[in-house]
């Protein structure tokens, strides 16, 4: 089968790695991939925005089945379009991604189905938002409604900060259209972490639980970025939390979704928070959580091809996992999740048995040396039976990097000191 992965990061590699070890797979395609990526794949030059041009593409080219990464297209419809024209998608409709596209929906799906979450409301008006806030004291948390690349969310530790995040959302509209509605919600505490899973309509399929570490610096310090690494499994998750979170919160919200006519074929993702009365959401995704997915994959025994065709039949995939640990640490450009700079010429990358690497922001010159186009650079990862031992290995390859003030990476991942 020719298959076609939409996306350029990380979690697209480590999706393609994947799919080049099935004995159904003869051609993938990545729209548009990255530097990694194109030593595996063939990189089209199409965005993966560019919804009409996609279908027209896996129309010429024979695709049998097309893999969505990122959630833009997704909330954009490429999962409609593509159906419109009979082609086989794996991915939420747009009616389904509404769940990550925006939060007030998500929020409205989990009161209604008594899904445990924070308490909350939702404001468009300035001066409600900001009664709202007085009322309830910090600290407290504010949600563009829309995408807002990863920065709608703000944390307020004080009234006064609370107060300026809606001021910056709802009156100097810094998100645009994604920030004209904002949910204020309470805050919650304990640690957090991602649980994944296969779903078709009413029937879900959990991955293995991972964590992963969003904060720029060692020991959770410095701004929130996309992830600077993660491990899978999460070994002090408790058995009776992780059976807590699929019972009361992964099946109710498919069924959820499912009764509101917006029945979600995909992956769905919810980030959950260890509470003292137990998990509780703090967003929904529509689709494989990145860095986590690096991390998840290459625990997965099964074919990850016919674990799509398995789910989207409606056949439970029988998920099998391997009995080790992985941890992936994201090498990131200096600066990041600021101004950085790109094409930096990255030092060569030796095989190493004992690591995995996954590119992320790289491109390739002509030679086949890589550079960095982007902030999270690639992530090195380790699969091993001993958690120390899978640390060492990355960490003694990540030494490669240390010649180079160009780059930074968080010297403490899965260590288990994240929230
Ligand atoms: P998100 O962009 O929705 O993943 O949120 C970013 C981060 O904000 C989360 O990973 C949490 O650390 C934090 N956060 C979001 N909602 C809450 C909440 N209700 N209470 C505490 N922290 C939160
Ligand atoms: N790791 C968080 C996300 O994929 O949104």
């Amino acid at each position: 089968m020719n298959v076609l992965v939409i996306g350029s990061g990380g979690r697209e590699h480590s999706i393609i790695k994947k799919l080049t070890v099935s004995k159904q797979v003869d051609k993938i395609y990545a729209a548009p991939g990255n530097g990694g990526i194109a030593q595996e794949a063939t990189c089209i030059d199409i965005k993966e925005s560019q919804i009409e041009e996609l279908v027209t593409f896996a129309k010429e080219n024979n695709i049998d089945w097309t893999i969505v990464g990122p959630e833009v297209p997704l909330i954009a419809g490429i999962v409609n379009a593509f159906q419109v024209e009979g082609l086989n998608i794996f991915g939420p409709t747009k009616e389904a991604a509404l769940i990550e596209g925006s939060k007030d929906f998500a929020k409205s799906i989990m009161k209604k189905y008594d899904i445990p979450t924070a308490d909350y409301q939702t404001f468009t008006n300035i001066e409600e938002a900001k009664q709202y806030i007085e009322s309830k004291g910090a600290p407290i948390v504010i949600k563009a409604d829309g995408l807002a690349a990863g920065k709608g969310v703000v944390v307020a530790t004080t009234v006064q900060e609370a107060l300026a995040a809606v001021e910056m959302m709802l009156v100097d509209n810094q998100f645009g259209d994604a920030g004209s509605r904002v949910v204020i919600e309470e805050f919650l505490d304990g640690k957090e972490f991602s649980l994944m899973a296969f779903v078709n309509g009413e029937k879900v399929y959990p991955l293995m639980p991972a964590r992963d570490h969003k904060r720029a610096y060692d020991h959770d310090k410095g701004p929130n970025t996309g992830g600077m690494g993660a491990y899978s499994p999460v070994p002090d998750l408790k058995q009776a939390d992780l059976d807590y979170a699929v019972e009361h919160i992964l099946i109710p919200t498919a069924k959820g979704m499912k009764s509101e006519g917006r029945s979600f074929t995909g992956v769905l993702y919810a980030g959950l928070i260890e509470t003292t009365n137990g998990p509780k959401v703090i967003e929904f995704n529509a689709r494989l959580g990145d860095p986590e997915t690096q991390v998840i994959l290459p625990l997965l025994k099964n074919d990850l091809l016919q674990v799509i065709m398995d789910v989207t039949n409606g056949k439970n995939p029988d998920l099998d996992w391997e009995q080790g640990y992985c941890i992936g640490t994201v090498v990131a450009s200096k600066g990041y999740p600021g101004s950085y700079q790109k094409e930096v010429t990255l030092p060569s990358l030796r095989e190493d048995s004992n690591c995995f690497i996954i590119h992320a922001g790289t491109g390739a010159d002509k030679e086949g040396r890589y550079y960095s186009t982007g902030g999270r650079v690639l992530l090195v990862g380790s699969l091993q039976k001993d958690q120390q031992l899978a640390q060492k290995n990355i960490y003694d390859y990540l030494r490669v990097f240390d010649e180079d003030d160009k780059f930074f990476y968080r010297s403490d991942i899965g260590f288990n000191n994240s929230k």
